[in-house]
């Protein structure tokens, strides 16, 4: 099997304490079920605009372009957040989704039983939860154009746009559908329809793409609706498709489901193959920098590491590893251990590089 080389991005804030250990998983891994690995690793977001004065460097764009796979950390922090700069540590993150085509963002939630009553809603509700996001990534508000602020007859004004082409929409709609086949065989498309252009457009195709799979059942639901049935009925829901926008917010909203923002991974994919065979992506915990508890050693290190587990799947097609890495961390939650993040009764609270530790040694 040729040699598989890793992208690593630590970013900013918690990015660096995380990745860490969830390449000494992919270290480990490379050992075990023998998958030859390399890692090189770049800067990104606020730490490469100090460097280089650019949040997303040639030099680290070339090596995503080149890599099999990108495992970042997260971007951003007060130290950039000037609401009036033309760099931004987020465009690192922007950049890399639009310069790879990483049009489809996968955010799985699932809920661990040892878990269950971290999260603030009954353990009733959520027993079984297993839903998978699949936020559409390189459309949207988030590329619009224009996008601006300028002066207006009435003083200050601002837009942005929203714009979807049917190809967009074909692309991450159907990617949904085929997850759906091997799952539950449900999807629900998300949107505005009530209300919005695209969104009427996204039914529409979404119907389309339908057609091509009978076995999948398909219901829509307007968005400031699922805002709530996903704390209602979160069971009900198997794959979920939607649009850039409504995705990132929904996602943060499910996160609370699993107990942690800190526990959930994310794989962002296109349609290119890498050297390999498999899918090209980038994975993230969907977490951000978290730039008050950075470098205290209190960070929740299980989003980037059950990333690393995607990255084995999707990017290397290594399902043996991926689902290892997975009881791995499945098992330290049952035994008992917790970052910050997680406090339950009866638990043991453990610090970012324990966390990483106790996956590790459970991986043999
Ligand atoms: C996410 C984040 C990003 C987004 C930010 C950091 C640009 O919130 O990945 O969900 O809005 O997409
Ligand atoms: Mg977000």
């Amino acid at each position: 099997m040729p040699e598989a080389t890793i992208a690593i991005f630590p970013g900013d804030g918690i990015g660096p304490e995380v990745t860490a250990q969830a390449r000494a998983v992919l270290e480990r891994c490379a050992q075990r079920f023998a998958i030859p690995m390399r890692f090189i690793e770049a800067s990104v977001g606020g730490a490469a605009i100090d460097a280089t004065g650019t949040p997303l460097p040639a030099d680290s764009l070339s090596l995503a372009r080149d890599a099999d796979a990108v495992l970042l950390g997260a971007v951003g922090g007060p130290k950039w957040d000037d609401p009036r700069s033309e760099v931004r540590p987020e465009q690192a993150l922007l950049g890399l989704r639009r310069e790879l085509q990483l049009f489809a963002n996968l955010r799985p939630i699932q809920v661990s039983p040892s878990v269950v009553d971290a999260a603030p809603l009954r353990p009733e509700l959520l027993q079984g939860v297993d839903i998978l996001f699949v936020r559409e990534l390189t459309g949207g508000v988030y590329f619009g154009r224009p996008s601006e602020r300028r002066q207006g007859k009435a003083g200050r004004e601002a837009v942005d746009t929203v714009v979807y082409d049917e190809s967009e929409i074909l692309r991450v709609v159907d990617l949904a559908f085929s997850i759906a086949t091997q799952r539950r065989k449900r999807v629900t498309q998300v949107d505005k329809a009530n209300i919005l252009a695209t969104s009427r457009l996204w039914r529409e195709v979404t119907r389309e793409v339908a057609k091509g799979y009978p076995d999948v059942e398909l219901e829509d639901v307007l968005v400031d609706a699922m805002a709530m049935h996903l704390l209602r009925r979160p069971r009900d829901f198997d794959v979920v498709v939607t649009e850039n926008m409504f995705g990132d917010i929904l996602t943060d909203e499910a996160s609370v489901l699993s107990g942690s923002l800190g526990m959930l991974p994310s794989a962002s994919l296109g349609a290119g193959r890498n050297r390999l065979g498999h899918r090209a992506g980038l994975y993230e915990p969907i977490h951000g920098s978290a730039p008050d508890i950075a470098g205290r050693d209190l960070a929740n290190p299980l989003g980037s590491i059950s990333s690393a587990a995607m990255l084995l799947r999707h990017s290397l097609g290594n399902e043996e590893a991926a689902a290892a890495v997975e009881a791995a961390v499945s098992n330290v939650l049952e035994d008992g251990m917790r970052t910050a993040d997680l406090r339950q009764p009866d638990t043991r609270q453990v610090g970012c590089a324990e966390m990483g530790d106790a996956v590790l040694a459970r991986l043999g």
